[in-house]
């Protein structure tokens, strides 16, 4: 039997939190790993354009690298887009939403903040998430670019100054630093955020439990496609979609997650 191979999917780098789980549960899988940079950040863009390009593009990249599954890593897409996608490709698609129901399991004081893109706070499946899971709990919410930007540049070789990345979070985050009562419990509804997993908590003095789904993401690939005794090495390929500095900025990032290239995926136009 040969290596599986999966695609896993996203704006930018955020995906590679979930790249790190999956690899964590199931280190004989290959991975694609598509960053559509031309088109991010995903967290402004209107439902339409999105939708638009994620059919062209999904259906561009696995038509010349076949895959047996893929993770729309991505919050902001998956919230709107995994029905069609699922009625379009006949392969699994495993999508990553916001960890409302984990979240609501662990917060002892019953108050739970979600942060994530601008799109992803005002999407009617995360408020359905909310309406099921959350009925009994406060959740407070909270859309922020600067965060997936930030996260950008965290895993870009540029230097980062670590003084001033604690003032942007605290920016980002002043509403609800500054609450007598605050949430105990944060769910990163960005798969950019776990990146700066280690800040946030810095940042909220360590008195904050952070929720993702990374986990979730990597169980459900692996009972999808369970190990299995194959012949070959896993391989790893990452891809972007335009050739840019930041992107030069970010191979690195690439290479040392076992990545063995980041090379430019110049998807057909789309109409
Ligand atoms: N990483 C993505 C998410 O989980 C989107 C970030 C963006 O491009 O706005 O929502």
């Amino acid at each position: 039997m040969s290596v599986k191979q999966i695609l896993i999917f996203d704006s930018g780098v955020g995906g590679l939190s979930i790249f790190e789980e999956i690899r964590k549960k199931n280190s004989k899988l290959s991975c694609y790993y598509l960053s559509d940079n031309a088109y991010f950040p995903y967290g402004e863009l209107t439902k339409e354009v999105l939708t638009q390009r994620l059919l062209c593009l999904l259906t561009d990249f696995t038509k010349k690298h076949p895959v047996d599954l893929i993770v729309i890593a991505c919050n902001t897409a998956s919230t709107i887009a995994l029905k069609t996608l699922r009625e379009h490709f006949s392969i699994p698609i495993v999508g990553v939403v916001p960890a409302i129901k984990p979240a609501c399991q662990l917060t002892k004081n019953n108050i739970i903040g979600l942060i994530a893109t601008p799109a992803t706070i005002t999407r009617e499946y995360t408020s359905l998430l909310i309406d099921e899971f959350a009925t009994k709990k406060q959740v407070l919410t909270l859309a922020s670019t600067a965060l997936v930007k930030l996260a950008e540049r965290k895993l870009s070789a540029l230097p980062i100054d670590n003084m001033m990345l604690q003032k942007q979070l605290s920016d980002i985050f002043k509403e609800w630093l500054m609450l007598a009562r605050r949430p105990d419990t944060i769910v990163l509804g960005c798969t950019h955020f776990p990146l700066l997993k280690a800040d946030i908590e810095l940042c909220f003095g360590g008195n904050i439990q952070l929720v993702d789904s990374g986990g979730a993401i990597a169980k459900r690939v692996q009972k999808l496609l369970p190990v299995q005794c194959s012949i070959g090495m896993p391989q790893h390929h990452a891809f972007y979609t335009q050739k840019n500095k930041q992107q030069c900025a970010l191979e690195h990032a690439f290479l040392i997650r076992h990545f063995s290239s980041f090379s430019l995926f110049l998807p057909l136009e789309m109409e």
